[in-house]
């Protein structure tokens, strides 16, 4: 069975770190709040445990894991070469939403975490229960988003609940994440760097600090082949999805459309529209507020999953800033797919 300890209080909660960090210590995996997403850790340098996180999940042994420190100075233990503008970002982003990739220091962190790489994603989580759970375990935590594998990533504990019962001991619950989108990674082994996966930490930010940076996903939804995670089936909701221009009018006319070929129907939408017809309306926040759709999309995506809609229309928003993030996704849980076909 899977236990639930709550730290989102005001009490002391030592004790329920030091029972995650028993767990840890021993091989164990535990879930946890980041201010992106919940992840599954293991002890990095501990390779049985890590082994533990892909069977948990079911995830494909093949996609790298990121490296979770909670101090900037520990990325001198598993990294090398690490160059000024990775410095820079360091200091200006961390702790935050930033993943960078650098060549891995041989020897430190278990094989699997990097299974046949010779580089390693590492971020300095910027959540208070995250660093205090790495500040009591004293050590590099590996750590995918606490997802079953194929699933929107969770932004609550009970998302991990529901992907993980009865398959990890111990959630630690911090309440909702904040920016709700997985980390940017950030590959800082090319030149000039790449951005392999859009994220909670914007382009326009990275590059106000160190110059442009490749981006390797041309278009939104296209492939990056150098993150071997983008080329799985991800946040994939169980009735198909559709992206749809945001418009209320446009929105109103689809269900009605639908409907009438005898379809159920369920919108994610901006909070000002009344699509009094829609069969679920999940709202995601303010029309184009790229923040509060990253936190509310992938709650979004699952209350879908808990309907017996037959079609998922989802608002599009505009790219720019986290935009460029939630459309990645959210083209992804599209598989491509736009309404009107
Ligand atoms: O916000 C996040 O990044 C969350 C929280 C828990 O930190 N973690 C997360 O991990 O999203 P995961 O495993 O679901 O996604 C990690 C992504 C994958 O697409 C993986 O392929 C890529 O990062 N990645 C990890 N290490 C890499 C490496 N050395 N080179 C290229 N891509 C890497
Ligand atoms: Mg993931």
């Amino acid at each position: 069975d899977t236990e639930i300890v709550s730290v989102d209080n005001h009490m002391d909660n030592s004790l329920s770190y030091q029972r995650a960090v028993d767990i840890l210590k021993n091989g164990g995996v535990v879930a946890f709040p980041t201010e992106t997403v919940y992840g599954l850790g293991a002890l990095a340098t501990d390779e049985k445990a890590v082994q533990r996180i892909f069977e948990a999940k079911g995830r494909p042994s093949d996609n790298p894991l990121i490296v979770h420190i909670g101090n900037k100075e520990d990325v001198d233990k598993y990294a090398v070469d690490i160059s000024e503008k990775a410095k820079l970002l360091i200091d200006k982003c961390w702790p935050g939403p930033l993943t960078l990739v650098f060549n891995k220091k041989p020897g430190v962190i278990a094989e699997n975490v990097t299974p046949g790489f010779e580089t390693v994603g590492i971020r300095m989580p910027d959540h208070p229960v995250a660093l205090q759970l790495l500040r009591v375990l004293d050590g590099p935590l590996a750590a995918p988003s606490a997802n079953r594998s194929g699933k929107p990533s969770p932004t609550e504990a009970n998302h991990v609940l529901t992907d993980l019962h009865g398959r990890i001991p111990l959630i630690v619950d911090g309440g909702r994440t904040g920016v709700g989108v997985e980390s940017t990674v950030l590959d800082m082994t090319t030149v000039p760097p790449t951005i392999l996966r859009p994220g909670g930490m914007t382009r326009e930010m990275i590059e106000s600090l160190i110059g442009s940076v490749h981006a390797e996903a041309k278009s939104p939804g296209e492939e990056a082949p150098k993150a071997p995670g983008m080329k799985y089936m991800h946040y994939a909701p169980e009735s198909p999805l559709f992206v749809i221009q945001a418009d209320e009018k446009a929105i109103r006319d689809a269900v009605g459309m639908l409907q009438e070929e005898g379809k159920r129907v369920a919108v994610i939408g901006p909070d000002e529209f009344d699509i009094d017809g829609a069969d679920w309306y999940f709202t995601v926040g303010p029309l184009h507020d790229h923040e509060a759709m990253a936190a509310n999309l992938y709650r979004a995506i699952r209350q879908c999953d808990l309907t017996d809609a037959d079609i998922i229309l989802a608002a599009e928003t505009d790219m720019g800033g986290v935009g460029d993030a939630v459309m990645n996704r959210l083209i992804k849980a599209a598989d491509g797919k736009r309404f009107p076909i």
